[in-house]
């Protein structure tokens, strides 16, 4: 007899209480085959972390050993203190040292696909380590010194992974902008890093359109004096202004320029990169991560988490290098895994939904990390779309940036992994630089939903805020208590920020800003986060932020905003604006509301545009003037308000705000 079909609320608590060990054929190949294995490492981990990590460390290539392996002084962490090392020697030359210099290290593909056939690019390390060692040697004609710091605001093309490489090859750091970002967004980062050298492209192509990248430098660089030299990478041949004496193309610096540029031995401690993020109050972070620590721990994540095969794998991250995820597992973790790295300059739904399983098919991808808004995105454009292509070739799945609701958890393992490759949930942030909980994907039994387990060498817990452990399930703050190789090492010129964010609210741990609870297996589910920070399609946004770029249109008065449940996006942003004058009607209301959307896109990206707009004469406030945020969610969510309301000055505008929900 059929069964009718589940609700989707019924099918989700299904999901959770579904438990899934590692496919037999997976667990025997794989670096770690059985959670007794796994928990003997982690425990180990934990009791002794500077023998585990100390034998990591001399898995890579280092110009000089290190001393101590960790000297914490709480907040600040030294590991692999006075070793000497270099990530672009170990991201290249170390391979070729080894005799791989023919073999793949990026595999790139276009968006466009002139006469319906793509265009591919294989870089070998040897070919990499030519085309690195040019730029690199541009960079130092152009007086980039070590120490240095280089924006990157380009589209996903190899000249991107190059540049970052050259700069981790003369020791320069980077702070690399996502594409999508405006031009107040690189104003505010180029001012902050102190940064006179920015690298561009004329444009980037994102569905069949050239995004105007150098158009949004120009327009950067008329609200600062700070940068000197323009780069500018040729990709769309797109028409752009050029400025004698401040802007180059890239080909013509390189033009006859030598490729041999040694690595330059960078102390453990020196800064890799700067990489900025949303925080709940005030103008994005800088988030400094360093050479030595970053580098063993993203290379020893990768391995085991997508459990890397030299040899055996092709590896697809499908997000943009201008996030930490790209930064760690497109480019950092994998090169010195010496597995192929795949790199896609565009959109999944170009020129139809089904680009991304055309790729997997003719690239025979073997590990594939994406978002749970985009898995959410396949679902709803269809199986159809799938089921075109061969993906026998996948081995493994990952996601990464936001909790994945169970539905798309077991469409991704179905549909996807055909019930045969283990989804690896991964929860880290740009601060940790590296994934924190995830499953160990030959050891770890899964459960739609959770990011189960800690990571070798971190000692998680959901605490009170004192401290103190919660009871199982109940919910509480996610914190680490134990420094990690590839921690944060600050926040860019501002020391306080980084104390009070990080280090003030409970005393002695790393707080991540996250709820979670641990259920009674020891897995970790993540609840969401606790500050004001929300996480839309996996990117991290201050709702702060979006309300200042509100605020900045002379017809507002007030802003709020918050996350509300998106389909698609995960979460989604609703504002709540009191306008100044009068409030426009019918049809003027919608083409305002349109207008502010596309005002909030100008000043901080097309990510941060709101997916719902309110107009209001008043907020929720307490009587000593905080917004009630919790108060706007319920309302966003269209759900009946029965938290207290006993502090609010006037209960009247919730209700005015639900009669018009
Ligand atoms: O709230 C968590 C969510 O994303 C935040 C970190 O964002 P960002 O620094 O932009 O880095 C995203 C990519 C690493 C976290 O504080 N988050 C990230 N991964 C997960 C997640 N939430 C639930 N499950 C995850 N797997």
């Amino acid at each position: 007899m059929s069964q009718p079909p589940l609700s989707d609320a019924m099918e989700s608590v299904l999901a959770e209480s579904r438990r899934f060990p590692p496919p037999p054929e997976f667990a025997q190949q794989a670096h770690v085959q059985t959670m007794e294995q796994y928990e003997a490492m982690h425990r180990r981990s934990i009791a002794e972390p500077e023998v585990f990590w100390d034998e990591t460390a001399r898995q890579l290539h280092w110009f000089e050993p290190w001393g101590k392996v960790l000297e914490w002084n709480l907040p600040d962490a030294k590991w692999f203190v006075g070793g000497k090392t270099n990530l672009c020697y170990n991201c290249i030359d170390r391979q070729i040292d080894a005799g791989h210099g023919d073999e793949a290290a990026i595999i790139w593909e276009a968006e466009p696909m002139p006469d319906g056939k793509p265009e591919v690019v294989r870089l070998t390390y040897n070919d990499l380590r030519r085309e690195v060692g040019v730029f690199a040697n541009v960079l130092k004609n152009l007086g980039v010194k070590k120490g240095d710091v280089v924006t990157i605001y380009m589209g996903m093309v190899p000249q991107l992974a190059i540049a970052m490489l050259a700069c981790a090859r003369i020791g320069a750091p980077h702070s690399i902008i996502f594409g999508g970002f405006s031009a107040s967004a690189i104003k505010d980062r180029v001012e902050d890093g102190q940064s006179k050298i920015i690298l561009t492209c004329d444009g980037s192509w994102r569905r069949g359109k050239a995004v105007p990248l150098k158009a949004n430098v120009d327009e950067a660089l008329t609200m600062t004096d700070l940068v000197e030299t323009v780069v500018v990478y040729q990709r769309c041949g797109n028409e752009v202004d050029m400025v004698d004496g401040r802007d180059h193309w890239w080909h013509d610096l390189a033009q006859g320029v030598s490729d041999d540029c040694p690595a330059e031995p960078m102390d453990s401690e020196d800064l890799l990169f700067i990489l900025y993020t949303s925080g709940s109050t005030g103008k994005p972070k800088g988030i400094m991560h360093t050479t030595g620590g970053y580098m063993v721990y993203t290379y020893l994540t990768s391995k085991i988490s997508f459990d890397l095969k030299p040899g055996e794998d092709v590896y697809w991250c499908t997000a943009d290098i201008g996030w930490i995820t790209g930064h760690s597992y497109i480019i950092y973790g994998l090169l010195p895994n010496r597995t192929p790295t795949l790199m896609y300059e565009g959109a999944p739904d170009c020129p139809d939904c089904s680009r991304f399983w055309d790729i997997v098919e003719r690239h025979r991808v073997t590990k594939f990390y994406t978002a749970p808004t985009a898995i959410r995105a396949f679902m709803k454009w269809g199986d159809e779309f799938v089921k075109k292509h061969d993906l026998s070739s996948l081995k493994l799945l990952g996601t990464v940036g936001e909790p994945i609701n169970p539905e798309a958890w077991m469409w991704y393992h179905t549909t996807i992994g055909a019930e045969r490759c283990p989804i690896v949930d991964t929860w880290w942030q740009t601060e940790t630089g590296g994934h924190m909980l995830t499953p160990v994907p030959g050891a770890t039994t899964t459960t739609p939903g959770s990011c189960t387990r800690p990571f070798f060498g971190i000692d998680a817990a959901v605490v009170n805020s004192e401290g103190e452990a919660m009871p199982t399930n109940a919910g509480g703050i996610l914190v680490i208590r134990k420094p990690w190789p590839s921690m944060l090492r600050g926040i860019y010129g501002n020391r306080q920020r980084f104390i009070d964010t990080y280090w003030s609210k409970v005393e002695g741990f790393y707080t991540a800003g996250d709820g979670a609870r641990v259920d009674e297996h020891g897995n970790f589910w993540i609840m969401g986060r606790i500050d004001d920070v929300i996480v839309v399609a996996g990117h991290n946004l201050g709702t702060m932020e979006v309300e200042s770029a509100l605020v900045s249109h002379p017809r507002v008065a007030e802003a709020a905003v918050v996350g509300f449940p998106h389909e698609i996006k995960g979460t989604g942003i609703a504002s709540f604006v009191i306008l100044k004058g009068e409030v426009p009607a019918g049809d003027d209301a919608e083409a305002f509301k349109q207008e502010l959307a596309t005002h909030v896109a100008k000043e901080l990206g097309p990510i941060s545009k709101p997916d719902l707009i309110r107009f209001t004469e008043a907020l929720p406030k307490t009587r000593s003037g905080k917004i009630m945020r919790r108060l706007l969610r319920d309302i966003a969510a269209g759900k009946q308000i029965q938290q207290d309301t006993t502090t609010l000055e006037d209960r009247g505008i919730v209700d005015k705000l639900q009669a018009h929900a």
